[in-house]
């Protein structure tokens, strides 16, 4: 870890904020462990969260909210319309992106089908960065389709490069022209971009690309649902940016956007959603299918409850002192990880530390699922519960065959100030145990296949018996009960 260098250049990750509200946790005997998976059909999304140790499958909803955070709920203005909490949670959304217009969703796969469905028309093309599962889904649905123009370098998972979710600028240029911009009803980049490793796009970037799209006419959406790491990397990594404030690093990223969507389950701490539109008539040509699909314009299905913490955690997320704190457990993990040989994706992303499953599970077919099952056994190891994010959360081509993901991750996510450095000491030390153990790891194939998002749902079962002998080689290393 000697290359590590933090923000404020401590050598250890340090939790900037104290526990005051404690969950109990409990770590069941790996024998229970090996039930609860098969009763899960060998599905992480299906287990029984009173039956994980540590849960790291996202950092979605599941961050700790700040003191000032709860306060604030004990404050709201509940009303179906006209609620005055909303006009707080805009306001607070318009001093910090500058855009005076707010549409509130539930979350933000809720912003993606209000987006799709307004402007995406069957035979459309949109362009990104990289796609995220539910924008994608949504994008598919109503006859769209969507191109992935994350330049080549940041797909390679072991790199040094500081920001491998910029978009090819070349490409777009290119897709734009082949395309036409009649044939392209939005150009979506995603801060943070989630399934690459949660790897940062710069504001050069930023800049650059929604340039390109304003020379041709075509309207820009950000996903920021995970700008506040993004924020941290341009400020500690963008040399033009570091003396900026993160205040200021946003306002500039959300002047190149028309519209900027997020989901408040990660940006804000809370949960919850909303677009946010700078042309008014753009704004007015969406505004019905809030109260359509979501609720009333001053609520949108969300609480006025966590619309009042998210006003809170939006100023939190503008906070060094805050954001830092994620991105610095990441890279701890990850180098510790790394230098002990478990193939990483490198360098450390925001939203968690991602395992190269594709290399570690080599003696694999990508059709065996090498990411699911490598989830799988991380539980069966430890107690703990990550995500599949490669082939399983793919749908498969038209003609029934498999779509092979670019890339094959485990992430493992750490939700905002959740966990202690001693659990993420833990968590290495039971990757690395079975990463000495991978060969013992099979596939994996599907008993229930759903069509649409298989991962969330799908039952699948071992190819061999793999489990039970992983699970007897845990317990002669680490006892009966652990
Ligand atoms: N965009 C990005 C970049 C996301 O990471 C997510 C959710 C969404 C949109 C959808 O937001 O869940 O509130 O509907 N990511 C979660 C995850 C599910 O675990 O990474 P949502």
């Amino acid at each position: 870890m000697s290359d590590i260098k933090f923000y404020k250049h401590q050598q250890i990750p340090l939790e900037m904020h104290k526990v005051k509200i404690v969950q109990q946790l409990r770590l069941l005997p790996a024998d229970e462990r090996l039930k609860k998976m098969y009763a899960a059909g060998f599905n992480t999304f299906q287990l029984h969260n009173g039956d994980i140790f540590l849960d790291m499958l996202t950092d979605s909803g599941v961050n700790a909210m700040s003191d000032m955070m709860q306060a604030a709920m004990m404050h709201p203005d509940d009303a179906y319309a006209g609620s005055e909490t909303f006009f707080r949670m805009a306001a607070k959304l318009e001093e910090i992106f500058g855009i005076k217009y707010c549409l509130p969703a539930h979350q933000g796969r809720a912003c993606e089908n209000i987006l799709a469905t307004r402007f995406v028309k069957p035979g459309n093309c949109v362009i990104m960065n990289y796609h995220f599962t539910t924008a994608k889904a949504h994008i598919t649905r109503v006859g769209g389709r969507v191109e992935e123009l994350v330049s080549d370098a940041g797909l390679e998972t072991e790199s040094t490069l500081p920001f491998k979710g910029n978009i090819d600028l070349d490409k777009l240029e290119a897709c734009i022209k082949k395309e036409t911009p009649a044939n392209i009803p939005f150009v979506r980049l995603e801060a943070g971009t989630n399934l690459i490793g949660g790897q940062p796009v710069s504001y050069e970037n930023f800049k650059a690309a929604t340039d390109l799209c304003k020379k041709y006419g075509i309207m820009t959406v950000l996903d920021a649902s995970l700008l506040q790491d993004n924020l941290y990397f341009i400020k500690t990594r963008e040399d033009s940016m570091k003396d900026k404030s993160i205040r200021e690093i946003t306002r500039m990223i959300a002047d190149c956007f028309d519209i900027i969507y997020f989901s408040a389950r990660k940006f804000g701490f809370a949960r919850g959603g909303a677009l946010l539109i700078r042309d008014e008539t753009l704004f007015h040509s969406m505004e019905d299918l809030i109260p359509m699909f979501e609720g009333f314009l001053t609520y949108g299905g969300m609480s006025v409850r966590e619309m009042e913490a998210m006003t809170v955690g939006f100023d939190e997320s503008m906070e060094m002192d805050v954001i830092s704190q994620g991105p610095q457990f990441i890279k701890y993990m990850v180098d510790e990880l790394a230098a002990y040989g478990v193939p990483m994706v490198t360098p450390a992303g925001g939203l968690g530390g991602h395992i190269n499953a594709r290399e570690v599970l080599e003696h694999l077919k990508a059709e065996e699922y090498p990411a699911g099952a490598l989830v799988c056994a991380q539980y069966l190891a430890g107690g703990i519960r990550g995500m599949e994010r490669g082939t399983l959360s793919e749908e498969r081509n038209a003609d029934g065959s498999e779509r092979i993901a670019s890339v094959e991750l485990v992430r493992l996510a750490v939700p905002r100030r959740v966990f202690t450095l001693s659990q993420i000491e833990y968590v290495i030390d039971r990757v690395k145990w079975l990463y000495d153990h991978r060969r013992m790891i099979g596939g994996l194939r599907f008993v229930h296949e759903p069509k649409t998002l298989r991962f969330f749902t799908g039952i699948l079962e071992p190819t061999s018996d793999w489990p039970e002998k992983l699970t007897a080689a845990y317990k002669a290393d680490f006892g009966e009960d652990a």
